[in-house]
């Protein structure tokens, strides 16, 4: 018998495949349910050095059914849920809002209505740990960093999903005492990321000698955190974190858009046995981004200082690692880019 059966909602993602593969191989006596509906964003492939492993399991199917959220609360009797699965880019949440209301606001309403109902005699050892984003307090000017006292000011749909996703659990912690904890984080980066946010498109058009799509002046900053230190900082906040209590996770490590690009250029000419400033020439400024946020970064000193987390990680270093996975990894990159990995799914999955 499993010593905990955890939920982790979203574990097909970029990050939530992290942490699932952390979770699996760190714990083999926890039992880890990963539940993903698979949208374009989710992928198997992501996980499939693990799938066999006796302590995983996985199962599709969509946060916004309620009547199935309460089935597998009933079925499985979960003792911890890691909560990512989300509609994560903000250009889509621009194009469609309405699924980033679904998903982030009713899908995460249906697992806390889930938890609550079965957690109500027995809430000692349980925990739902929700994960957000630093985008839900706005926009930085040059100065200062956000806390975890920072006022709310989302100016995406994404965003104002994801803070009214943050405002419900909490909610649900104040007016029914449901464990919970929430962490709010930077722009991760890394292997299996969606070859649609900036990182890994910029990756995959370079390698393909396409343009770079540079937002405005390239003059917006971000906090870059690699994948595998969030994971880390989400295993010890699920260990260790206080009920109730929000932590900020970043990277101490702002950039702006086009200096991070020009880096990005610079290592893929080596790896690439390019000239010098060759791929450069592929960046290419377009229309700014509606609302286009100027800077977010993070002030992550409650982490480090109440759990003892720090990112691993120097930037040069996780990026160099990021681009030797994506140069590595070009079928995987391919079969998302042709559309193939969706179409296995539909045969897989739907037509049952
Ligand atoms: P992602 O888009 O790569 O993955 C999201 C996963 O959720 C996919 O596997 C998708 O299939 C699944 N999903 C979507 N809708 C679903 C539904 N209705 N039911 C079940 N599964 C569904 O996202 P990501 O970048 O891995 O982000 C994961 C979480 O971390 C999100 O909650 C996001 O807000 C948060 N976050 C992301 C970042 C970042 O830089 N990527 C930073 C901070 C916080
Ligand atoms: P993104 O990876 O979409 O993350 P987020 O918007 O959640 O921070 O974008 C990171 C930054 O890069 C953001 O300032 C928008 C910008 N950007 C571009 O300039 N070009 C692109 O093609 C994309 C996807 C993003």
């Amino acid at each position: 018998m499993a010593e905990k059966t955890i939920l982790v909602t979203g574990g097909a993602g970029f990050i939530g495949s992290h942490v699932v593969r952390l979770f699996v191989n760190k714990y083999p006596n926890y039992k880890i349910v990963n539940l993903d509906k698979l949208t374009y964003a989710g992928n198997l492939q992501n996980l499939d050095d693990i799938e066999t492993l006796a302590n995983y399991e996985f199962i599709k199917g969509d946060i916004v059914d309620d009547e199935f959220v309460f089935d597998l609360f009933d079925k499985y009797k979960f003792d911890g849920v890691i909560h990512l699965a989300a509609e994560s880019h903000v250009d889509r949440s621009i194009s469609n809002p309405s699924e980033f209301i679904k998903t982030n606001i009713v899908g995460t309403v249906n697992l806390l209505n889930a938890a609550r109902t079965f957690w109500k005699d027995e809430i000692d050892n349980k925990l739902f740990y929700h994960i957000s984003t630093d985008e839900v307090y706005g926009s930085l000017g040059e100065e200062g960093f956000f806390v975890e006292e920072t006022s709310y000011s989302p100016r995406s749909p994404y965003s104002a999903s994801k803070a009214s996703s943050d405002h419900l659990v909490r909610a649900y912690y104040h007016t029914f005492n449901l464990p919970v904890v929430i962490t709010n984080c930077s722009n991760n980066y890394g292997p299996n990321q969606f070859p649609e946010k900036l990182i890994p498109l910029a990756i995959n058009n370079i390698r393909e000698k396409k343009s770079i799509p540079i937002y405005g002046k390239g003059e917006n900053i971000r906090d870059w955190l690699f994948v595998e230190d969030h994971a880390n900082a989400i295993d010890l906040v699920f260990h260790k974190g206080k009920k109730g209590e929000t932590y900020n996770i970043g990277g101490n490590n702002e950039w702006t858009n086009i200096d991070l690009i020009r880096v990005l250029c610079k290592i893929m000419n080596e790896k690439l046995g390019r000239e010098e400033g060759e791929s450069e020439q592929l960046i290419t400024f377009v229309k700014d981004r509606a609302g286009h946020d100027l800077r977010y970064a993070i002030d992550s000193s409650k982490i480090q200082n109440e759990l003892g987390w720090n990112p691993s990680l120097q930037f040069e270093e996780g990026l160099n690692k990021t681009v030797d996975w994506y140069l590595k990894n070009s079928l995987w990159m391919k079969n998302i880019t042709s559309g193939n990995y969706q179409k296995y799914y539909e045969e897989q999955y739907y037509k049952r």
